[in-house]
């Protein structure tokens, strides 16, 4: 499970003096789920569009699934699956008949077209409306049958861009607890966002994208605890513990009614340690330590100087 499912180097994109992608490096392990995210304008649709080959970029290189995305560009579009931000669905058609007709664009025929169809309509919960006409569907159903119909090819990879934009809070959750099954089956995901909690539950491993360039990348929890806010507390049994502690880590501020101590600095293990065994050479104890991070908001705004323009879910 350690290969790599989707590499890029240097990647670059211009519209004519405007420069969208400026070296946009990835590595993407295979059966992760990898979110890019970034507010409007960010580079998000760009990047999806190359790396399926539907844009080509100015500079740079790219493979997906082990296929480079210049030169093989058929061997990349026969692994993957895209759902774009907007939906393909044919909204005169119904569920069913939309699902067929990727079944048929797929030259997936007869008995085995329908098993497929049949299996997905089943797992998305569209069977009761498979017959009805997609203009008829809510959003959410929309987004499902759109992601769906990416599926009926079963790609290995598949690229998500925006799936849950303008979704309600439980569509959005129904789409998280899909897109989590698929990765349980080896699938990969890329898949892009402008929420913030999105990318907290459900990415492996997140690269913010501003302006064209990917300005932090990590976990969720490495990316929080880069920047300024996280602090360790300290609390002690005594104000008399809480004194002597105070001398010792005089960076510290201190809430004597509370009885903690607050240290800034990087909440990892290493530094709690290094805390820990300062208070230990004088003999001290705390009662209780806690590791306070902040949330991707407060990431976000550090690392690009603005806010996302769509923190809150509607
Ligand atoms: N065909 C095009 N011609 C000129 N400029 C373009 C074109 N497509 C995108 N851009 C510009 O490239 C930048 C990045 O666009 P992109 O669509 O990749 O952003 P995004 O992160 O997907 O944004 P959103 O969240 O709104 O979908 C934007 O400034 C956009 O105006
Ligand atoms: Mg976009």
């Amino acid at each position: 499970m350690n290969s790599t499912a989707i590499a890029a180097s240097g990647l670059r994109k211009a519209y004519g003096d405007k420069t969208v992608l400026d070296g946009i490096d990835l590595n993407i392990g295979t059966g992760t789920i990898f979110s890019l995210l970034g507010p409007n304008g960010a580079g998000k649709t760009t990047t999806v569009n190359v790396l399926t080959t539907l844009l080509k970029a100015d500079g740079g290189t790219a493979s997906v699934a082990g296929h480079d995305i210049a030169a093989d560009t058929k061997a990349v579009r026969a692994a993957i699956g895209v759902t774009g931000q907007f939906a393909a669905v044919d909204d005169l058609l119904t569920g069913a008949e939309n699902l067929q007709l990727m079944a048929d664009i797929h030259r997936l025929r007869g008995a085995e077209g329908k098993r497929v169809i049949g299996g997905l309509l089943e797992r998305f919960d569209l069977l009761e409306s498979a017959g009805k006409r997609a203009a008829t569907y809510s959003g959410g159903m929309r987004r499902k049958l759109d992601l769906a119909m990416t599926l009926v090819t079963k790609p290995r990879i598949v690229f998500l861009d925006e799936p849950t934009t303008g979704l309600d809070p439980r569509s959005r959750r129904t789409m998280w607890e899909i897109v989590r099954e698929l990765t349980s089956d080896g699938v990969t995901i890329f898949l892009t966002t402008q929420y913030l909690e999105e990318a907290d539950q459900l990415a492996d491993r997140i690269a913010v994208l501003d302006g064209g360039r990917i300005v932090a990348e990590g976990t969720a929890e490495e990316l929080k605890r880069q920047v300024p806010g996280s602090h360790i507390r300290l609390r002690f049994t005594t104000a008399t513990d809480l004194d002597a502690a105070a001398r010792v880590l005089p960076e510290s501020t201190r809430d004597d009614e509370a009885l903690t101590l607050r240290v800034p600095g990087d909440a990892g293990s290493k530094s709690i340690r290094r805390l820990l065994d300062r208070l230990d050479e004088h003999a001290l104890d705390a009662d209780e330590v806690s590791v306070h991070t902040p949330d991707l908001d407060d990431v976000f705004l550090s690392l690009t100087g603005h806010a996302t323009t769509e923190v809150v879910a509607p």
